[in-house]
């Protein structure tokens, strides 16, 4: 297992909000999430969830990387995993390498998890970044390998989250929510109209995604700021 450089608490990236300053609003929002998502897992044997969204920018991977960063210190075991194979940021957020990564894993027989994921200096967080772009993220996404490679690692965490591209672009995020325990949508205020949500939706529906909820992220709260909020949903 490598250790992550550059992620020491305080020096994290300034998008981390939830690691470098656990004590504010935006923080205290983010536990919320945590706490709304546990509940939504009540009983059910969920430790898989995806984050996608409808369109480009809606906040999928920096909701999520503060949702993990948030269960970590809330004492699970948690790893994120980048499965943006076209536009992966979760390395940046992070201030970490994307030389090796989930793209390694999947087409290199020999890697062993340890070398490609990342212990953050939070404990109990583990980041496994995207690793080299493929040609083909759709079919790798789609493969047993990737399959039988995400259900080895439960055994390694509580909870894996897995940040994905938006739905209605790319086939990756409803592969991944077919196979997946779980999927949470991020809805950007004002960035996405409802027939563009409705859409995401229906194409979780189709492959019978289990919705675990909506965060309605970029609400305009307390002049130029925004919160996150989660409620849960109903799959209808
Ligand atoms: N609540 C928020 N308030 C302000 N800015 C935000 C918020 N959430 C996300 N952003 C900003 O919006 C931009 C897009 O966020 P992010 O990269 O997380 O979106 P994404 O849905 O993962 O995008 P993509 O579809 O390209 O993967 C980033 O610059 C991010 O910092
Ligand atoms: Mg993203």
């Amino acid at each position: 297992m490598k250790k992550a450089g550059k992620d020491k608490i305080g020096t994290y990236p300034e998008k981390l909000v939830t690691a470098r300053n656990p004590k504010s609003a935006v923080a205290e929002a983010y536990r919320a999430i945590r706490t709304n998502i546990e509940f939504s897992l009540f009983d059910k044997e969920v430790k898989t969830i995806l984050f996608t969204s409808a369109t480009q920018g809606e906040g999928k991977s920096v909701v999520s990387a503060n949702i993990a960063v948030t269960m970590a210190l809330g004492g699970k075991k948690t790893l994120i995993i980048d499965a943006d194979l076209r536009n992966p940021t979760q390395h940046k957020i992070f201030n970490i390498g994307n030389n090796l990564g989930l793209t390694n894993m999947l087409i290199n027989e020999n890697l062993h998890p340890d070398e490609v994921i990342i212990a953050a200096s939070t404990d109990n967080l583990f980041i496994l970044p995207s690793g080299p772009l493929p040609p083909n993220p759709a079919e790798l996404l789609n493969s047993q390998k990737m399959r039988g490679f995400i259900a080895s690692l439960t055994n390694y965490s509580d909870i894996i989250l897995v940040d994905a591209p938006p739905i209605n672009v790319v086939t990756d995020a409803a592969i991944l929510a077919s196979y997946l325990d779980g999927t949470v949508l991020i809805a950007a205020s004002g960035q996405v109209v409802k027939e563009q949500a409705a859409a995401a939706r229906e194409q979780l529906n189709k492959v019978k995604a289990n919705i675990l909820g909506v965060v309605l992220n970029k609400t305009p709260a307390n002049g130029s700021y925004s919160y996150n909020y989660y409620y849960g949903g109903d799959n209808s």
